[in-house]
């Protein structure tokens, strides 16, 4: 039996960065989560994926919508973070933001975009495994990623070659 304390200590020693999923419903209702476990799986074909967990309700909404777009946040976008990790009704409120060439919201100041269709989703454990099939994307070549390690926030910092 694995500790989940320990197993959590464990792994958050891994560093990530720290993407935004979002789409807008046929209702025009725009939805999103953070998601840590963002992950680039195959070039021929294009595929990414990452995994929401099961309870996720903004996930719920997003399946069905079969499309998503990847934000990859900047290290200045802390409060767009927090914004898209905690649980609420209308988590876009005043936010403002364009749109990928499918409609899904682009959040301002994303250093990456990456419009996907949904490809598969399988249950593994207590998450899904949610792969995207990558129809376009873009590098904006502002800012650096914001990165998520030992259960805190950070930024990149070159170390000398
Ligand atoms: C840095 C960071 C990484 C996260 N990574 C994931 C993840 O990979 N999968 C996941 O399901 N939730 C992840 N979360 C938590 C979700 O963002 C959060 O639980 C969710 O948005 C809560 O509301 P929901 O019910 O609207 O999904 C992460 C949160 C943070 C702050």
């Amino acid at each position: 039996m694995i500790d989940p304390a320990l197993f959590r200590t464990v792994l958050g020693a891994y560093p990530t960065g720290v993407v935004v999923i979002t789409a807008v419903d046929a209702e025009g209702q725009r939805r999103g989560l953070v998601i840590g476990s963002f992950t680039s799986i195959s070039l021929d074909p294009p595929l990414v994926g990452f995994f929401p967990d099961r309870r996720s309700r903004s996930w719920a909404q997003i399946a069905p919508i079969g499309r998503f777009c990847v934000n990859v946040l900047g290290s200045d976008q802390l409060d767009v973070c927090r914004r898209f990790a905690a649980r609420a009704e209308d988590k876009f409120a005043d936010l403002a933001h364009g749109h990928t060439p499918s409609g899904q919201p682009l959040l301002e100041n994303a250093i990456v975009w990456i419009d996907c269709s949904i490809e598969r989703v399988d249950e593994v454990g207590d998450h899904y495994l949610v792969v995207g099939a990558v129809e376009a994307l873009g590098r904006r070549d502002v800012g650096t990623p914001l990165l998520f390690f030992g259960g805190q926030y950070h930024d990149l910092a070159e170390l000398p070659a």
